[in-house]
């Protein structure tokens, strides 16, 4: 018996396939990061890569990378300032994770430029597996909804995944624009 950490999942093929979208890998924000999976991935591409949680004993494996901060924080203190201040970041991954008061704070951070990679769990869900709290399910558009008046929805998903075992899940990568710029 060994008390070594289990190794993270692989990363969403979501994140992985639109990562590239992003052409300069500098600063990536990995919110809710769990074990980590994107933040490997982040490094792996060559950003620096902040990565957040309230429980970071998964991310132990990033303390000594130079490239890697971990921030250990509970995202859903009523009241408490926003950790980041008013940090921005190329890309900003959230996967896994929701927590609805969050969201002005979420989109101010992608940076001019910067993409929101966003995957999680929506209603209907509850019928095939957990979450089954409707407070951690998106409804019906909401990721479109949420995002719309301050990002450019570059891609859009809201399907029963069949892999790896059949979930409702969905997703979306939305840019902010740049002050000249062309679309993707
Ligand atoms: C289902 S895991 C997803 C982890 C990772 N994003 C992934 O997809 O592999 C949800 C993560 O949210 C974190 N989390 C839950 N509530 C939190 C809170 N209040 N503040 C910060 N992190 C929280 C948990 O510690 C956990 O690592």
């Amino acid at each position: 018996m060994t008390n070594a950490e289990p190794p993270a999942p692989p990363p969403s093929h979501w994140i992985e396939r639109h990562l590239p979208l992003v052409n300069t890998s500098r600063t990536m924000l990995d919110l809710a990061a769990g074990r980590g999976r994107h933040v490997a991935l982040g490094l792996d591409r060559g950003y620096r890569v902040t990565a957040l949680d309230r429980d970071v004993t998964g991310l132990s494996r990033f303390a000594a990378n130079p490239d890697a901060t971990v921030v250990a924080a509970d995202l859903e203190t009523a009241d408490a300032p926003w950790v980041l201040g008013a940090r921005t970041f190329d890309v900003v991954v959230v996967t896994n994770y929701l927590w609805r008061p969050l969201f002005p704070d979420l989109l101010a951070t992608v940076a001019p430029g910067g993409l929101l990679l966003y995957e999680t769990f929506a209603l209907g869900q509850e019928a095939l597996g957990r979450p089954r709290n409707p407070d951690f399910l998106l409804h019906r558009n909401e990721l479109l909804d949420r995002v719309r008046p301050t990002l450019d929805v570059v891609a859009f998903e809201d399907l029963v995944d069949p892999e790896p075992q059949p979930a409702v899940r969905q997703r979306i990568v939305a840019r902010r624009r740049a002050p000249v710029d062309a679309p993707i």
